[in-house]
């Protein structure tokens, strides 16, 4: 079934639905974020913290987001008034996701070119003598170069603009069931190969044994957005994906099903760098270059290494993509529904304010290198404000809207799908209404004024 009765797209199974989510949730934030803020953050003890916030809060709000989409069939903006009433004030939170998807998209699209340059350095066997100090030059010379970086992010979204032009089942479905289980089998083989390198204990240990000295406000603060930013929380994407989900469709399970494989794929990204990280001596505080330094150096001295390679990076891409869609998506179907233009003029639209958006972070890394706000390059602004304000922000308003505006009733009917217990049905409720948002609040309090 593609159709829900009323012209509006509907994944065609339940299967469908986890690896679409799952889609838009692995991706740069899990291969690329999730390892240099753990290095940056100290390890262990971020990583414990990020753990508990997927798990009492990331979960709640993911329920949340995908309730309210499911039972309205609706974009982020509209979804607000179908469930509470024409012209809303809640419909900002709409609004903002919108925003949010535009600005975490226009820097999205920039790493994403990066990791379509290394899948070309790889494809034209750069790697082939390398050495840190060539990697790093690939690198350097990478990020000093606002050109490059332009073409690769002009491609990255020309792809996502396409695809998701194509529509939800023929655009994102079908490429996501494609990309999901290559990359799945393909982190699989990195982590066999991790697991012989000499640094794989080191990396154990530093990501699992947590050092509590490290912890300040702003770190845990960063955890939490992380969070966010790893389940695609806080900006409307999941609940514009599960807006086109049956209705009567499971929403505990899947949440808990997605969230459990971006984790473990998260853990696995990290397990893989921080054993290169830690063979070769690289410096774990590298921030958004770390992975760039690091995974080509796996395939050195490996059989077939040159395939790997290409493999690889192209994987990370695809990774990248699959969370592009959902980004797009959100803007898309805000765009078609409001608008009443088609789905095709409304991709291209945004694509062209993408474009223009991205290019503040293309040169983030050289000519605006010294143009800071708040001490922050362009892009350094674009990651902080969302991830840290917005999607929080957004965050708490829909456990919020969710726990408090719909209600026990709206949580007793999500928690009747997966036939749930009185006692669950406390827990989860009292989980929504205060836990998920007042920790965050609190977190955003300290973390951004302390
Ligand atoms: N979750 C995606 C990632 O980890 C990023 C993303 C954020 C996608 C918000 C959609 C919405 O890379």
């Amino acid at each position: 079934m593609t159709h829900n009765g009323q012209g509006r797209a509907q994944w065609s199974s339940r299967l469908l639905f986890v690896l679409v989510a799952s889609g838009s949730a692995v991706g740069l934030g899990n291969i690329w974020k999730f390892p240099y803020m753990a290095g940056s953050g100290g390890g262990g003890a971020f990583v414990l913290v990020y753990l508990l916030c997927v798990l009492f809060i990331g979960l709640p709000i993911f329920v949340a987001e995908l309730y309210i989409g499911q039972q309205s069939q609706a974009n982020p903006v509209k979804a607000f008034e179908i469930m509470h009433k024409p012209k809303t004030p809640w419909r900002f939170i709409g609004l903002l996701g919108v925003l949010s998807a535009y600005l975490i998209l226009s820097f999205y699209s920039v790493v994403g070119g990066w990791v379509l340059d290394f899948s070309y350095q790889a494809l034209t066997n750069q790697f082939g003598s390398l050495t840190q100090e060539s990697i790093q030059n690939i690198l350097t010379a990478l990020f000093a170069d606002p050109g490059r970086q332009i073409f690769w992010q002009f491609i990255f979204l020309g792809i996502s603009v396409y695809v998701v032009a194509q529509g939800v089942v023929k655009g994102i479905e079908r490429a996501s069931k494609v990309l999901m289980p290559v990359l799945g089998f393909l982190l699989f083989f990195l982590f066999i190969r991790a697991l012989f390198l000499p640094g794989a204990k080191d990396a154990v240990v530093f990501l699992f044994v947590p050092d509590f000295s490290l912890l300040t406000p702003k770190i845990v603060l960063e955890a939490v957005g992380q969070a966010f930013f790893t389940l695609s929380l806080g900006i409307g994407a999941m609940m514009i994906y599960g807006s086109y989900l049956n209705k009567s469709e499971n929403l505990l399970k899947v949440s808990f099903l997605v969230s459990l494989l971006d984790t473990g794929i998260a853990l696995v990204a990290g397990f893989v760098v921080f054993s290169i990280v830690f063979t070769f001596k690289f410096q774990p505080e590298a921030g958004p270059a770390l992975m760039f330094q690091t995974l080509p150096m796996i395939f050195s001295k490996m059989p077939a290494s040159y395939f790997v390679a290409v493999a690889f990076f192209l994987l990370v891409a695809f990774a990248a993509l699959t969370s592009a869609f959902s980004l797009l998506e959100i803007i898309i179907s805000w765009k078609t529904e409001q608008f009443n233009i088609s789905r095709k003029k409304a991709a291209v639209i945004a694509g062209i304010f993408l474009f223009g958006l991205g290019l503040l972070t293309a040169m983030s890394t050289n000519i605006l290198s010294q143009t800071t706000i708040f001490g922050l390059t362009f892009f350094g602004l674009f990651d902080k404000l969302t991830t840290s304000v917005f999607m929080p922000l957004g965050s708490i308003l829909f456990a919020v809207f969710y726990g408090w505006i719909l209600g026990p009733k709206a949580v007793k009917a999500t928690v009747d799908q997966n036939k749930g217990t009185k006692y669950f049905f406390i827990v989860f409720l009292w989980l929504v209404r205060i836990v998920a948002p007042g920790a965050v609040g609190i977190m955003m309090i300290k973390g951004l004024f302390y």
